[in-house]
């Protein structure tokens, strides 16, 4: 079989990571990259660390508008579409990368696996929901993590190429940060393992917003104990357009550090009191490793998180965002609610059955 896999954000990378080893042990991969992520913070360190293949092709796309960055990668991904002649195409998560994969596919009749169907937040403002709802519409494999996303897809009528795989992010987690957690990563922040917050924003809805990151970040000096706050470029331009980095002084002790390696977000993660984000993957790494969470959002597609009591959702309130920090007692059970860390066994499994 030969599969081309699209992937281009930071979190695509450490979804791909389990895939392509599993898929490369029996069938062709052709990877290809959008450069939707650019710089190397943000996408060479995961491809060294994760031992993801260099990708065979690199679209170098990189910013812009949700419709120019979109549109470049669709020119682009059909050109290779229509050179590599694929038996189907693998895209990931909800991204525009997403978007342009799926879309150029399916234009030219070359079966679409999703990777992460069915997952909704019910929120069209998201750029991500309008990303998952067209690409599950256009996906002949639909490969959820969860029963919840089973269960969204079949409400929207799709029941067709519905597949419960678990969650990938799972098998990443596992394969790499197995057994005891490293110190070096702490160290290296000057933190001490529970006495400390991890901190993570990057959405359009709260980084482009100037009166909810300035909530965000009010918070964030009110909680009492430091915060490690690994900043996304996108936050880093706003805080400085918005005049907010002085906020981060007036009080607190919040340590802005650029973006951080997996394995070093996963340290931190593992040491901390919490996790505050908004962030969807780090709500259920969190969940992986028993960290409590504090969204930063007013929904979560990771609603299993909330209801088994590990989640709360708090917006960008900052009274709210304050009293969760105060309050992290969280129950004693954590059922396995994303499968058995095998997720991309079965999703090369799924692929063989519906596309060989
Ligand atoms: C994207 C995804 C989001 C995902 C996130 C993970 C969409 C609509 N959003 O959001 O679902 O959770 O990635 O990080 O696809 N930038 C850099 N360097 C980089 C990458 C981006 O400076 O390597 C800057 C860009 O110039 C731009 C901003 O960050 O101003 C946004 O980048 P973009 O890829 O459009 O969206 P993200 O906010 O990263």
């Amino acid at each position: 079989m030969k599969v081309v896999s699209i992937v281009g954000a930071r979190p695509q990378f450490i979804k791909a990571a389990p895939v392509c080893r599993a898929l490369r042990q029996r069938h062709d991969e052709i990877l290809v990259h959008t450069g939707q992520h650019y710089d190397r913070a943000m996408s060479g360190v995961f491809f060294d660390e994760l031992g993801i293949p260099a990708p065979d092709v690199n679209l170098g796309v990189g910013s812009g508008t949700h419709g120019a960055q979109t549109a470049e990668m669709l020119v682009a991904i059909e050109g290779l579409l229509i050179e590599i002649a694929p038996d189907c195409v693998l895209v990931y998560g909800d991204t525009n990368t997403t978007l342009a994969g799926g879309l150029a596919a399916a234009k030219l009749d070359i079966p679409v696996a999703h990777v992460e169907a069915g997952l909704r937040s019910f929120d069209r403002r998201m750029p991500e929901e309008i990303n998952r709802v067209v690409v599950d519409h256009l996906s002949r494999l639909l490969l959820c993590p969860t029963p919840t996303a089973v269960e969204n897809l079949h409400r929207e009528g799709v029941t067709d190429g519905v597949e419960l795989v678990g969650d990938v992010m799972l098998d990443t987690a596992r394969y790499h940060a197995d057994g005891p957690a490293s110190s070096e990563a702490l160290d290296a922040f000057g933190v001490s393992p529970r006495d400390y917050f991890l901190a993570t924003v990057h959405r359009a809805g709260n980084s482009d917003d100037p009166a909810r990151l300035a909530a965000i970040v009010r918070a964030l000096t009110r909680v009492g104990k430091p915060v490690v706050w690994p900043v996304h470029p996108r936050t880093a331009k706003n805080l400085a357009a918005f005049g907010l980095e002085s906020l981060v002084r007036e009080g607190g002790d919040v340590r802005m550090v650029d973006p951080v390696a997996y394995g070093s977000t996963i340290a931190l993660l593992r040491g901390a009191a919490a996790l505050l984000t908004d962030s969807g993957g780090m709500q259920k790494e969190a969940y992986f490793f028993g960290v409590p969470c504090i969204t930063l959002r007013d929904e979560t597609e990771w609603i299993e998180t909330v209801e088994l009591g590990w989640n709360v959702l708090v917006g960008a309130d900052t009274e709210r965002i304050v009293a969760a920090a105060g309050d992290l007692a969280r129950p004693a059970a954590r059922p396995d609610v994303y499968g058995d860390g095998h997720a991309a066994e079965a999703i090369v499994t799924a692929l063989e059955s519906c596309f060989m």
